[in-house]
């Protein structure tokens, strides 16, 4: 007779909280292999739970509970290039994929153009060492375009875009296909919510689906405008609204940047956040327009020569210049990522007057 195990059935988009929730309370049968079915995790538990007892917090009236079989993980491979030994070749297992971004349950590779006729095969061997990945996906192309999305390939799991990315209790609504979001930018999320002060307005010029926003809006009781040319990104921000604990305000505005300084009063902004690194320096008149007398300027940038600091400090300065304001003060410059070889993502943090 095989033996049965209980499980936690979730909707997908909650499984990771769940998974993480349940490992916590060692609750989470590590041995055996999480599974999807129709877009739902079944987790296998050590025993028997009350779900009311184990998550109080959450909303749990989607969530059942059963018993079935379930696959030890023992028994497969530990490792992709492990899984994918017999199908590859050596030259073939070594162009593998070391890194891979995970945005909820969703991974995505990138996956070498000499790799291309395997990359169902990869997008298997992923699921099948890391059964709590929901999707992977592959990457088709580059970020392009006013929008800042991409085109992705399902390589394994299920067919599907949109999730929930957790950062730091944050919850983000993500749909990858109809707007532009990256995990890399965590620390930054984090490090400006934990600038901003009581009762600053904030303009988040690009906010896109609104992680800096939620971030702040989490942390302090401000009141940022999150605008965003892309409706899809805005209306994703208004649903990750609802499933956070707010202490600030959003204000979320569907327009272009432009548009929308023209439509405002001067000067009204303690901090503006530009994170939008391929376009920004076009908006710099409208951001001084925006900012008060000694606000800030979160600024970003793709930057880079031998110097990219003082290079983004010049650039910056002369830009400001140029709008008929002046740099203060520059109280930070930082590399917040690679962007490209010999090239970064790059932010300052200026003071306007
Ligand atoms: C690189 S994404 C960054 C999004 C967000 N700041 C983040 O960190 O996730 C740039 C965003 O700028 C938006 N965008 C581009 N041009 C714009 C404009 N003229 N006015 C408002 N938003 C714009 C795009 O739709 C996109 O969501």
């Amino acid at each position: 007779m095989p033996e049965e195990n209980p499980f936690l059935c979730v909707p997908a988009e909650f499984g990771e909280q769940v998974r993480r929730r349940l490992l916590e309370l060692s609750l989470l049968d590590t041995d055996r292999k999480i599974e999807s079915e129709e877009g739902r995790l079944l987790l296998p538990l050590t025993k028997e739970v009350v779900l009311s007892q184990i998550l109080p917090e959450m909303d749990t009236s989607e969530y059942t509970i059963g018993f079935r079989e379930f696959s030890l993980i023992l028994s497969g491979p530990r490792t992709v290039r492990e899984a994918l030994e017999n199908k590859l070749s050596e030259t073939e297992l070594e162009l593998l994929p070391r890194a891979y971004d995970l945005i909820g349950d969703i991974a995505v590779l990138e996956i070498p153009p000499e790799l291309t006729d395997h990359r169902q095969a990869i997008g298997e061997a992923f699921l099948q060492v890391r059964p709590n990945f929901t999707t992977i996906l592959g990457k088709k192309g580059a970020i392009t375009g006013t929008l800042r999305t991409r085109e992705y390939d399902l390589l394994a799991g299920i067919d599907k875009t949109d999730t929930i990315h957790i950062e730091y209790g944050c919850r983000i609504s993500v749909d990858l296909s109809k707007a532009y979001f990256s995990p890399r930018l965590l620390e930054e999320h984090n490090r400006i919510a934990q600038l901003v002060q009581e009762n600053e307005q904030v303009i988040d010029m690009f906010t896109g689906v609104g992680p800096f926003a939620l971030h702040i809006a989490r942390q302090v009781r401000a009141k940022i405008t999150a605008v965003d040319i892309n409706p899809e990104a805005i209306k994703l921000l208004e649903t990750s609204v609802t499933m956070n604990r707010m202490v600030g305000l959003i204000e979320s505005v569907t327009k272009d940047i432009r548009d929308y300084t023209n439509m405002v009063e001067l000067q009204i902004a303690d901090r503006v956040i530009m994170n939008h690194p391929s376009g920004a320096s076009d908006f710099i008149p409208e951001a001084c327009q925006l900012l008060k007398t000694g606000g800030i300027m979160h600024y970003y940038d793709f930057i880079g020569g031998k110097d990219p600091e003082s290079d983004l400090s010049t650039k910056l300065i002369n830009l400001v210049e140029a709008a008929g304001r002046r740099v203060h003060d520059i109280s930070l410059i930082r590399r917040v990522r690679d962007s490209a070889p010999y090239e970064y993502h790059m932010v300052i943090d200026a003071i306007i007057q």
